[in-house]
């Protein structure tokens, strides 16, 4: 890797240290934060020995190939109703140092409810997983509130070195921007300058509602939705709220009420049709 990350974009952090090796990135920033360190905190790790995916569920990448990042926060100058926003404007962040880094189009890379990044394959017209995001909060509401957003990036990592049970759900910068070099110290850079200038406007109360809606992949489409219970229910997602965070959805067909879904994930979708 290149080393391009300077104090210029990581001078208005707490704290900032890169791994070889981690158990997982968001597990160094917790304990960071239980230690006493300041807001903003980051850790990135080349690799993670026991990565954690939303859902129980664990996340893997080969050496070189991810970006593993975590980001802690003291979000007691937020309204804990509106913690959500912090996983959002990393999100949001991501998805324009990605563009930005591999020299893809603005938009390319979209927003699946409530925290991957996406893109459509050009070839099947399918969605395709790019980065996921895992966020974990404890004391929200209170002085100590502290929130850890960690996220994985699928940076230089070629198609063909995909497991075969993710070959058909995952994508990478190196496969939507074929013979584009992927360097993942760009990408942190991009993000660390932008994510600075979301963080001071959070704090003034400003959330870039319109961008972050912008962006859902999921606006008018059917979906899969799976409850934290497990339960599963195809419905239309119509749209996002940008006050609660929440997944508004409506009956297959219209009619009906409409819903708001604060937890839950989105299973499968499919543009244009039936899931
Ligand atoms: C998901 O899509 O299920 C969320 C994946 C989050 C993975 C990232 S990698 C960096 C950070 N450390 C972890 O253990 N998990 C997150």
């Amino acid at each position: 890797m290149t080393e391009v990350i300077d104090t210029a974009v990581t001078g208005w952090l707490a704290r900032f240290e890169r791994f070889d090796v981690v158990g997982s990135t968001n597990d160094v920033v917790a304990g960071w934060l239980r230690e006493g360190t300041k807001e903003v905190c980051v850790a990135i790790s080349d690799v993670q020995t026991s990565g954690r995916g939303r859902g129980d569920r664990t996340w893997e990448a080969p050496p070189g190939a991810a970006l593993l990042l975590s980001i802690g926060f003291r979000p007691k100058w937020l309204d804990p109703e509106h913690a959500w926003r912090l996983a959002a404007i990393v999100t949001l962040t991501m998805a324009e140092a990605c563009e930005i880094a591999a020299g893809l189009h603005a938009g390319r890379v979209q927003l699946k409810w409530p925290n991957d990044l996406v893109a459509i394959d050009s070839r099947s017209g399918e969605v395709r997983k790019l980065a996921g995001v895992l966020g974990e909060t404890d004391g929200l509401g209170t002085k100590q509130a502290r929130a850890v957003i960690g996220i994985g990036v699928n940076a230089d990592w070629k198609p063909e070195d995909f497991p075969p049970e993710l070959a058909t759900s995952m994508t990478s910068l190196a496969e939507l921007a074929p013979g584009q070099l992927i360097d993942r110290e760009v990408i942190v850079h991009v993000f660390l300058e932008k994510l600075q200038k979301a963080v001071t406007k959070l704090r003034n109360g400003q959330f870039p509602a319109d961008a972050w809606r912008a962006r859902q992949l999921t606006n008018g489409v059917p979906v899969r939705l799976e409850w934290p219970d497990g339960r599963a229910e195809t419905v239309s997602a119509m749209d996002v709220d940008t006050n609660s965070g929440a997944l508004i959805v409506g009956e297959l067909g219209g009619g009906g009420q409409q819903r708001t879904v604060l937890a839950g994930e989105i299973r499968h979708l499919r543009l244009g049709g039936i899931v």
